[in-house]
């Protein structure tokens, strides 16, 4: 117990004030900045690219969670790692040969991570889980914020942590998608390591504030 990571998502900041919601995460009890990047093909969405990212980068103190809904991840690995990423999540769904992608991520001197659409079972990586330090479990339909939580990730959680024991692995789980207080501490028990948060806390009236109550209630 108390050794949660809350990773606040970047994408609910306010972009103009980009640097003061940066500093906030700094100086609060997160642990990494996560930054959604999108492509508006793998996701029906546009986020931001790397001169945000450069900009985010410039002025965070905490590691660098880059979570990738592009197509060809492999093309922007060394881009990410020369823009100071700690840890790169690729999608599953977009690695036709996702072992050489965590390996060129590893190489790259970054933490691979691997990221699964609601739709994507957990046995699916079964031949892999160890080699990947994080797994990022998507419980809501990636490419926007504010969506509501998709209840069968409990049930994805359960079966990657077993899955992570079964193979004596140390992946790390990530939930990322409609994670607010009502369900941190479930989650937290169902085995998540790693909640993002983007709408909860940027929303919020005072979000270093709200990252330490999630903090404290997931424990
Ligand atoms: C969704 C992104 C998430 C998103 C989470 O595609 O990967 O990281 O920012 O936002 P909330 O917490 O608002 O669901
Ligand atoms: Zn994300």
């Amino acid at each position: 117990m108390g050794n949660i990571k809350i990773a606040p998502s970047l994408l609910a900041a306010d972009f103009g004030n980009l640097q003061r919601d940066v500093e906030m995460v700094n100086k609060s009890d997160a642990t990494w900045h996560h930054v959604d990047v999108m492509d508006g093909v793998f996701v029906p969405n546009i986020s931001f690219g790397m001169p945000v990212v450069k900009a985010i980068a410039k002025h965070a103190t905490k590691p660098l969670d880059i979570h990738l809904m592009i197509v060809n991840p492999d093309q922007y690995i060394q881009t990410f790692a020369d823009l100071g990423a700690t840890n790169l999540t690729v999608h599953y769904e977009a690695c036709t040969h996702l072992h050489r992608t965590l390996q060129a991520i590893k190489v790259a001197g970054m933490k691979a991570g691997v990221a699964l659409n609601p739709h994507t079972n957990i046995n699916l990586l079964e031949d892999i889980i160890t080699d990947i330090d994080l797994v990022c479990i998507m419980s809501v339909n990636p490419g926007f914020g504010g969506q509501s939580f998709i209840a069968n990730t409990y049930d994805k959680i359960k079966a990657l942590k077993a899955l992570i024991t079964k193979k004596k692995a140390s992946t790390l789980i990530e939930i990322d998608g409609g994670v607010t207080s009502k369900n941190a501490k479930a989650l937290k028990d169902a085995g998540a390591d790693v909640l993002v948060a983007g709408s909860f806390v940027f929303k919020s009236d005072n979000p270093t504030a709200t990252i330490k109550e999630l903090k404290e209630i997931a424990g």
